[in-house]
């Protein structure tokens, strides 16, 4: 399969393309970094890159930022960071694949355990992650020719505990490794409509 890789030089992403490369051709794409430069929050950019590559069947995204910090001092601003970025740009992702990818094809978001077990300062991220979750549930049903949407909701990863271990006291990393497993199963399985736990 043709797969493109959004944020596929980052920690989650790095790992997802070392698991499927043996058996897939990757493009990989970032906004500074990959074979592809593309910002995910613009759409009519997510589209032309689809259009230029063609013959795309599986599309993985593997970014989005968010801003973490106290509920107290959050500000519309503030929020607008991860509802442009992590959400936005995902959903454009949808928007873009839905008239672009191959028949059958198969579209995989990353949202996080924030959503269903949330953290001091982590407001943003547990709204914008289970906004995702209850998008890519919805748009399963309404996909046409046969494509698949799915979203990896993994936990934090042993790699980025350097920087976030102390907002996730009492969580138990997995490797990035695998997490990469559930995306394999998002874009080589058969289901659609799922949220991958990875926990
Ligand atoms: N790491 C964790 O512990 C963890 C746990 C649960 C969920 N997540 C979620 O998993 C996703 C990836 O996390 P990560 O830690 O792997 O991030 P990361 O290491 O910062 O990597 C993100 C990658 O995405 C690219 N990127 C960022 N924004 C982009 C945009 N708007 N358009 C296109 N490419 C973009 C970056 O490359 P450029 O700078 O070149 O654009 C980078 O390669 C995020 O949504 C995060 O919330 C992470």
């Amino acid at each position: 399969m043709r797969v493109v890789i959004f944020g596929a030089c980052g920690t989650i992403g790095k790992a997802v393309a070392a698991e499927l490369a043996p058996r897939h051709d990757l493009i990989r794409v970032g906004r500074s970094s990959g074979d592809y430069r593309a910002d995910m929050t613009d759409l009519p950019r997510v589209r032309a890159l689809l259009q230029e590559l063609g013959n795309v069947d599986a599309l993985v995204c593997a970014a989005g930022s968010v801003h973490f910090g106290p509920l107290a001092q959050m500000t519309p601003e503030l929020l607008e960071v991860g509802l442009k970025d992590k959400l936005m740009g995902q959903v454009n992702l949808v928007l873009a694949a839905q008239d672009l990818l191959n028949d059958n094809g198969s579209i995989t978001l990353t949202s996080g355990i924030l959503s269903r077990d949330p953290i001091r300062f982590g407001s943003s991220a547990s709204m914008v992650n289970g906004a995702i979750d209850s998008f890519i549930r919805a748009a399963a049903i309404e996909l046409p020719r046969g494509l698949r949407v799915n979203a990896v909701s993994p936990t934090v990863i042993e790699d980025s505990m350097e920087l976030y271990g102390t907002f996730f006291r009492g969580y138990e990393p997995v490797s990035a490794r695998r997490a990469a497993l559930a995306y394999s199963k998002s874009v080589e399985g058969a289901q659609t409509g799922q949220v991958y736990r990875v926990e």
